[in-house]
């Protein structure tokens, strides 16, 4: 297992290229299997969870050609299973995405149950109330989802739960289904949007993708399409945060400010500066910091993905912050790997009490899911001393080149395995 050494009181300052959407890319690869022709996508994150999601489409029979760094071609035409490999599926949660594309695509689909992990029980009960709606016959059976339809039929779907996997998954299917669907208390975040741009790219007829309700006429053909990825809000989001917290300034660049609005609005409340251009969003430390309110909630709100570096930050603002988790039960699994480097947090359900302006300590911490790694990464930079984070494959999900971009905006950061250390660069 590879761990990285970080030494602390490293302040973080200059310019960082904010790579593509990792949670726009899972949903845009799997959405490429609705059409039979060629079919580019650019700016293409380089993290595991595309990696991974690279194989099973070529496992399911895609063609797939690289073109330079940040681009794929993928000729979905010769596709010959309707049954992603389980062993790839099982590395990632959002390869459940294949149910409403080889669904709206073949009428037929067999996914593995999804795993949950470490934010508590992650139900996919929307999702097939949904495919229902559309005319699937779902068996739950040996661990695997089955999902049949001789015919998709365009419906009214009320979401109980705002879910962006459930939006996106029958977005996919209902894309092919005959008729008129209406997806209404539908999630609303970019990475909606942005499939909906694709999907329309490709011949679909996606309406209202960004507002509470989806309108989606079905089409028989989809054609091919050249797309491009829109930027990854949660890496600038990490980054914006990690200036403050590190008493330093950095500029994100080729960032949608847009979608990072509240983001930008917490920072300046805690007291960072923040200025805001066409494409990049710079963010200065400014002592000192001030406690916050930080609550979560679905975009527009303050995302739940940005939880855990956010709490980094607020416990270097002096007095009491509050954080409320509204999205998942248990993420607050990063808590306890914080407070082993002094942090002085107390949870209660989904709230945590964070008393802030108490230096943090380097110390020996493990990563629980990407986002708690990324924020212990950060918390080490601050902290007194040195540490070692485990479990960083985690973080390498879905943060393209981490280390190095740290690295060049000035941390001293060790990719480490049980045969030494990997990269001997620092900043
Ligand atoms: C997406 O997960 C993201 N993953 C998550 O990012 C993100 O944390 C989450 O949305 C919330 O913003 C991807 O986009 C690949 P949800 P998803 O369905 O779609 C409940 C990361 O770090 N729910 O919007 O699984 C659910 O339990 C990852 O990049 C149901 O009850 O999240 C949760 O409480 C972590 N029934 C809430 O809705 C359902 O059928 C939101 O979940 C579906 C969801």
């Amino acid at each position: 297992m590879e761990k990285f050494i970080v030494k602390g009181r490293k302040t973080l300052s200059g310019k960082v290229r904010i790579s593509g959407s990792k949670n726009s890319a899972v949903a845009l690869l799997p959405a490429a299997v609705m059409t039979s022709e060629m079919v580019t996508l650019e700016n293409l994150p380089d993290i595991t969870d595309v990696r991974t999601m690279i194989n099973i489409l070529e496992n399911l029979g895609v063609s797939i050609r690289r073109r330079g760094r940040d681009t794929i071609e993928l000729k979905p035409g010769n596709l010959t299973k309707i049954a992603p490999a389980y062993d790839l599926v099982k590395k990632m949660r959002a390869s459940y995405y294949f149910m409403g594309s080889l669904l709206g695509r073949f009428g037929q689909a067999e996914v593995p149950i999804p795993g949950g992990c470490d934010l508590g029980p992650r139900p996919i009960d929307q999702h097939l109330k949904g495919f229902t709606a559309l005319g699937a016959d779902i068996n739950i059976e040996h661990g695997m989802i089955k999902l049949s339809a001789k015919k998709l039929t365009g419906a009214r779907i009320y979401f109980d739960v705002v879910s962006i996997g459930a939006t996106i998954n029958l977005m996919l299917a209902a894309a092919a289904a005959e008729g008129k669907t209406i997806l209404e208390n539908v999630a609303k975040e970019p990475e909606i949007v942005d499939l909906a741009n694709f999907l329309n790219a490709m011949g679909a007829s996606v309406k209202g993708a960004g507002t509470d309700v989806i309108r989606i006429e079905g089409v028989k053909n989809f054609n091919g399409a050249v797309h491009s990825v829109i930027p990854d809000r949660i890496e600038a989001g990490t980054f914006m945060m990690a200036a403050a917290s590190t008493g330093g300034k950095i500029t994100v660049e080729d960032v949608i400010p847009k979608h990072l609005e509240a983001i930008t609005a917490k920072i300046i409340e805690i007291g960072g500066k923040v200025e805001v251009e066409p494409e990049s969003i710079t963010v200065e430390y400014v002592s000192p910091l001030v406690p916050s309110d930080l609550k979560t909630f679905p975009y527009p709100g303050f995302p739940t993905d940005l939880q855990p570096p956010g709490m980094v930050l607020l416990t270097a603002a002096k007095g009491l912050s509050v954080i409320t988790e509204n999205v998942f039960d248990g993420r607050f699994n990063h808590v306890d790997e914080l407070k082993r480097m002094g942090a002085r947090i107390k949870v209660e359900g989904r709230t945590a009490l964070i008393e802030g302006g108490v230096p943090l300590s380097g110390a020996p911490v493990t990563a629980t899911d990407l986002r708690s790694g990324a924020a212990l990464i950060i918390a080490a930079l601050t902290a007194d001393g040195e540490s070692q984070i485990s479990a960083v494959e985690h973080v390498d999900r879905g943060y393209d080149k981490f280390e190095q971009k740290l690295i060049e905006l000035g941390a001293e950061i060790y990719r480490t395995s049980d045969d030494g250390i990997l990269n001997l660069h620092s900043g």
